[in-house]
């Protein structure tokens, strides 16, 4: 008996990783499904809308779409920029862009850039042409966000960072690997950066900075600060262990550049300041990132950076996420209207108003 015991608790013994490493995988696909699943059908879950009807699209499979011409109402923050080839960042049609308001009766969609239009309140003009969409465009958190009311039951779909969007362009997202990569994390040499430009010293995050460098060492760039040149950004980012991703405001899905491209595209462990844990979970790996609710103080959290200064295989625990997933955090202007595009191709738009956007954008 305990010779015939002795080789089967000892391939058990071996199949627990493989169920765990199994069990893993599963996990991650699952969160990369369900996130991608948002990303695929934003068009359908706006809060404003009806629930998505089941459509007889069968007859427009093979058909070439009929080009769409989207009109900028204007430049967003008055950027100009070169308008891109859809078809060569996603698998979709080329759209027409234009910022040339003499379009507009032509237009399929407006986009409206909320910034560019929140004080003059200088909106296309009504009636709008019979199936013109209006798209409402914005990047920016609601507390920067002034004047939403009189856009009510203006627009007909949102876009923005907030996963309910009815295009949503958030500020970076995980791509799934082909084949999973060993993760090697570059030689640290400093420990914690910070690159704020928004000084506010009555500003959460600027108090949670005043606490934590009591105990531990900071380096801030930005306006009044360390310089940091654009051209020096990853390279100086890449030294540091750590990097405070602090947002200016916090409003639930807004996590922006400062994980994506400041800490994750610099291979520093993002230590973030923003919504709750949760919600940064529903984008990111929970063992991705440290959060400042993790911890009852400053104090505490500082003695823990400590810790995982000195403790290197728990610092590269961070990273495990790697192998499979890559973060992908350079968003440009471009990569946003063709969101639009795609999504004025591919989905049937049916009849949909934001009636309140001021009450749903907080
Ligand atoms: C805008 O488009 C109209 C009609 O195509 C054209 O006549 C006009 O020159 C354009 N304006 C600019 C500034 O390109
Ligand atoms: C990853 O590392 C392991 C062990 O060092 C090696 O056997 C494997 O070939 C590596 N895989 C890749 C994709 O580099
Ligand atoms: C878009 O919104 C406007 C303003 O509420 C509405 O009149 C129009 O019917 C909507 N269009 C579509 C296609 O839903």
């Amino acid at each position: 008996m305990d010779f015939k015991k002795e080789p089967q608790t000892s391939s058990c013994k071996k199949l627990l990783p493989f169920l765990f490493f199994q069990l893993m995988l599963s996990m991650l696909l699952f969160a990369y499904i369900r996130n991608n699943r948002q990303t695929d059908s934003s068009l359908a879950v706006s809060p404003t809308r009806e629930p998505p009807q089941q459509l007889e699209t069968s007859t427009l499979i093979d058909k070439r779409p009929p080009e769409i011409t989207i009109l900028l109402w204007t430049w967003p923050f008055g950027q100009s920029f070169n308008f891109p080839k859809c078809s060569s960042l996603f698998k979709i049609e080329d759209c027409r862009f234009t910022v040339n308001r003499s379009w507009y009766p032509n237009a399929d969609a407006v986009v409206v850039h909320h910034r560019d239009v929140c004080y003059s309140k200088n909106l296309p003009r009504n009636p709008r042409p019979p199936s013109q969409l209006w798209i409402w465009f914005n990047l920016e958190s609601p507390s920067h966000s002034p004047n939403l009311g009189f856009m009510d039951n203006q627009f007909n779909l949102t876009m923005s960072y907030r996963r309910d969007s009815g295009i949503f362009t958030p500020y970076g997202w995980l791509e799934v690997l082909d084949h999973p990569q060993n993760v090697t994390v570059p030689a640290k040499s400093k420990l914690v950066a910070w690159v704020v430009s928004n000084w506010n010293p009555s500003s959460r995050r600027v108090q949670y900075y005043q606490e934590l460098k009591k105990y531990i060492t900071v380096d801030v760039y930005g306006q009044r600060h360390l310089p940091l040149p654009r051209d020096k950004h990853h390279s100086t980012l890449n030294q540091y262990k750590f990097y405070l991703s602090f947002e200016n405001s916090i409003h639930e899905d807004y996590i922006t550049e400062k994980v994506w491209k400041n800490a994750f595209l610099s291979m520093a462990i993002p230590i973030v300041l923003g919504p709750p844990r949760k919600n940064y979970e529903r984008f990111i790996p929970p063992d991705s990132f440290i959060h400042v609710e993790d911890f009852p103080s400053a104090q505490e959290m500082a003695h823990f950076l400590q810790e995982l200064d000195k403790d290197d295989l728990r610092y590269q625990s961070y990273f495990r996420w790697r192998s499979w997933l890559k973060p992908v955090g350079e968003t440009g202007w471009h990569i946003q209207y063709c969101k639009a595009c795609r999504a004025l191709q591919n989905k049937p738009i049916l009849y949909t108003v934001v009636p309140e956007l001021s009450k749903w954008f907080k």
